[in-house]
């Protein structure tokens, strides 16, 4: 009889945030009154099929287990890396042996607060079936504009067919562990799971998203992560 593939989560949450430049990493930055951590792992912990989130933390953080969700029998830490798919890498480790290689793993960033149940739940339906998995993705709406090194417009990019790569993203464990290898064997440094699993050579699905799942990455950012909370609050 076929096993049935079940759920694990993984949060890298080890980076410094330097494009923020905040006092505090962008990760414990207060959304109102809770880190923008809380957020992101309540977010996954409302999904009951999770079986636990693993959450990557840089070494020597001592603020992570101040957090509520910190208490939660389903989540737990480990010590992430120097780059994100590093981090993420040693998330999936800290599965080994609980983690079978046809099981699927959310990957979903710490920084992005505003994850939606019905995106997540979009994802795990649209990507349960496939073979190689996918993630939550919108399509660009902006006309794009390749700069020059004298913050000129040199050209205009096409965006037809280009979607921003949001999270989470979802793969086979065994699978993203072998692209994950793979990155790090020939140095690649990758800013998404997905860049890990193309190397595969395989086409992950882009499971339409919202476009307000953003990611805290500059300071005015936090700004609309916080009205973007408060609206959904207000409803
Ligand atoms: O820097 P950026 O916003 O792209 O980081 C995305 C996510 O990856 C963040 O949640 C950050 O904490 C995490 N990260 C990590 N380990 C690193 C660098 C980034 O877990 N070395």
């Amino acid at each position: 009889m076929k096993r049935r593939a079940r759920r694990w989560a993984v949060v890298p949450a080890a980076g410094r945030g330097e494009r923020y430049g905040g006092r505090v990493p962008k990760q414990y930055e207060r959304l109102l009154g809770r880190p923008v951590l809380s957020w992101a792992l309540a977010s996954l912990l409302a999904e009951p099929t999770i079986r636990a989130v693993v959450v990557a933390l840089a070494p020597h953080d001592r603020r992570f287990a101040r957090l509520d969700e910190a208490a939660d029998p389903r989540v737990e830490a480990c010590t992430g890396g120097d780059r994100r798919d590093v981090s993420v890498a040693r998330a999936l480790d800290a599965l080994a042996g609980r983690a079978r290689d046809e099981d699927w793993v959310l990957v979903h960033d710490a920084a992005r607060p505003c994850l939606a149940a019905s995106d997540l739940r979009a994802l795990c339906a649209a990507v349960s079936g496939d073979p190689v998995g996918g993630l939550l993705a919108s399509p660009v709406g902006d006309t794009l504009k390749q700069g020059d090194a004298d913050g000129r417009s040199a050209r205009t990019v096409t965006r037809d067919g280009l979607w921003r790569a949001l999270t989470p993203q979802m793969f086979r464990y065994g699978l993203l562990k072998r692209a994950l290898a793979l990155c790090a064997e020939r140095g690649r440094a990758v800013t998404d799971e997905a860049s890990a699993v193309e190397m595969l050579g395989v086409r992950p699905m882009l499971v339409p998203g919202r476009g307000d799942n953003v990611k805290i990455t500059v300071a005015a950012d936090r700004e609309l992560a916080a009205a973007i909370l408060a609206a959904r609050r207000g409803k």
